[in-house]
């Protein structure tokens, strides 16, 4: 896509105010200048409070000086040494115009930057549930964004694929021919094998033949790899996520090069033995009395186990996909585990420093008693019981509210709000905390909710739809009405939330960014009339119409967040 960068109003005032500090105290070059959105004025500098000790002057003072320099918009001293910063209303309607080219004037940062999202990574012959509910969720989100600022992003689905475990299916799968979902018979096999010692003997004989690439055993293995990615990929193409089979590189794929990176360590004099094991202490991370925290490198009975498959991964990823920067989506319990493996990674000079890594941890998802979320019977509640039940709830609120609706148009749209609730709830909350999944608070149609945001969007493309028009145009002359500045400047600020989220991989800054937008344009229809307008006016406030609904929708899409025409 074409796009031309339209440079946030935000930053052409900072930059305007950073000039003005440089040529009243060029001492104080390069200083911040402070700027944001200010409910005083269009934005607000607090560049002369903080910088006054340094210039040796009063705030007040050096406040004075900036604002005679300033040469953007019209400027008001308030408190101790406020700027506080209004843009004329030519300024805010030729912005708009700009931005009504393609893909909004958001323009491509990250273009050339490749980013590697490790997200969702469910286990084979197991069903996905709520625990992978977010890592799916906000690992999309954050590929969606890097992409739209242009970022090369590569998924990686990092299944679990590979472990004893499927020794144990296998041979009981064998024995014991009967069809059941896979989780059912990986129970029933785990069972028999503390029950029965024999049992227990062939389970660890099946092992080693998968582990020996016996043919028949690896293909029923891959049967049952096949079976579960299949289960996998439905929910994702009911869900909208962007994860496809090309992207699945399962645990299974890096067990060959298992050795190899053991070698590495142990050549580097890294890794050490201790009780027979293999281990990497870590310099940083200590337990509770003091000593050095061991990452398993190799098991004493000498098999390898999910520390050793993560230092494959990365340094396979880093030699081989050439990535600028690594996420690792996974909940903030394994936290200690990514701490490790980076650490040993560094060490053994797989992940040079120009590569940026972080672990993108997040909090659990709890119940109503605020608790980890569970079933009445207390088992793992299962993602689609989940999303079934988020989607029944949302049918019954989207009928209320619009009770004339065809049955099959409801379906379709209780289908996108109530996956579209589950993901806002998820994605709204502030990454690293835990909260309770709380279905009747989501699908509301009030409060800072997915369906909301798609309320609003769905009643700006009902005006434009009733308006007719195709191609719109601003004339700038036309004055704002102080309900127009704020969608304006709400409008104006997709960006900056955009490479917000990029910088701090929190989604959560996107939704309240919507949530201010929506809020904004919810107001403007109420205080604004556009189709009963006269000329120039109503011109202008279609193009705003087309300008916000543009934004909602690409803003729900990034979040990855459908936004129907009319609910
Ligand atoms: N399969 C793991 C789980 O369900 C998550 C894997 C995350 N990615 C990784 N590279 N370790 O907990």
């Amino acid at each position: 896509m074409q796009t031309v960068e339209v440079v946030p109003l935000l930053d052409q005032v900072s930059g305007a105010v950073s000039t003005a500090i440089a040529s009243t105290r060029p001492e104080l070059a390069g200083a911040d200048p402070l700027v944001r959105r200010s409910e005083h004025a269009d934005f607000q500098s607090n560049a002369a409070l903080a910088l006054a000790k340094r210039a040796g002057v009063r705030p007040a003072d050096l406040a004075t000086d900036l604002a005679s320099t300033l040469t953007v918009g019209s400027v008001a001293l308030s408190g101790p040494g406020f700027l506080n910063i209004t843009l004329g209303d030519r300024a805010m309607w030729t912005q708009m115009a700009a931005r009504l080219g393609p893909g909004l004037g958001v323009g491509r940062p990250l273009s050339g930057r490749r980013t590697i999202v490790d997200y969702s990574a469910p286990n084979i012959a197991k069903e996905m549930h709520v625990g992978h509910l977010r890592t799916t969720i906000l690992g999309d989100c954050l590929a969606r964004v890097l992409a739209f600022l242009g970022g090369d992003v590569v998924r990686q689905n990092h299944l679990g694929d590979w472990g004893t475990q499927f020794g144990m299916l296998i041979q009981y799968m064998d024995e014991v021919p009967a069809t059941a979902p896979y989780d059912e018979l990986y129970r029933a096999s785990r069972a028999r094998f503390d029950a029965d010692a024999d049992f227990a003997d062939r389970c660890r004989r099946r092992v080693v033949a998968l582990q020996a690439g016996d043919p028949a055993t690896l293909a029923r293995w891959r049967d049952i790899v096949a079976e579960s990615e299949q289960a996998f990929h439905a929910i994702y193409a009911r869900l909208g996520v962007l994860l496809t089979p090309a992207d699945s590189v399962g645990e299974s794929f890096y067990n060959p090069m298992l050795a190899d990176t053991v070698a590495d360590l142990v050549a580097a004099g890294i890794a050490v033995a201790s009780d027979g094991a293999l281990v990497v202490y870590s310099r940083h991370v200590l337990g509770r009395e003091g000593e050095p925290v061991p990452l398993m490198v190799r098991k004493s009975d000498g098999g390898y186990g999910y520390d050793t498959t993560d230092l494959a991964t990365i340094r396979y990823r880093v030699r081989e996909l050439a990535p600028d920067q690594l996420l690792y989506v996974t909940d903030a319990r394994q936290a200690q585990h990514f701490a490790l493996v980076f650490e040993a990674a560094r060490r053994a000079g797989w992940l040079p420093d120009t590569v940026d890594v972080a672990h993108v941890a997040y909090g659990m998802v709890l119940g109503l008693d605020g608790r980890p979320f569970r079933t009445r019977a207390g088992d793992t509640v299962r993602l689609t019981d989940l999303v079934d039940e988020a989607v029944a709830r949302a049918r019954t609120v989207v009928a209320e509210k619009n009770p004339g609706l065809a049955p099959a148009t409801l379906d379709r749209i209780a289908e996108q709000t109530g996956i579209g609730a589950v993901k806002y709830a998820d994605l709204s909350t502030s990454r690293t905390k835990d909260y309770a999944f709380d279905v009747d608070r989501m699908v509301s149609f009030a409060g800072n909710t997915g369906v909301y945001l798609q309320f609003a969007h769905a009643r700006v493309r009902s005006i434009l739809r009733k308006a007719g028009a195709t191609t719109h145009a601003v004339d700038p002359e036309v004055p704002l009405h102080p309900t127009e500045r704020t969608l304006v400047l709400a409008i104006d600020g997709f960006s900056t939330a955009l490479t917000e989220v990029a910088a701090t991989l929190e989604p959560h800054r996107l939704c309240n960014y919507l949530y201010e937008l929506a809020r904004a344009c919810t107001a403007f229809c109420e205080e604004c009339p556009v189709l009963r307008a006269a000329e120039p006016v109503r011109a202008n406030r279609i193009a705003l119409c087309h300008l916000t609904a543009a934004t909602l929708r690409d803003g729900l899409e990034l979040l990855g967040i459908a936004a129907p025409e009319s609910m």
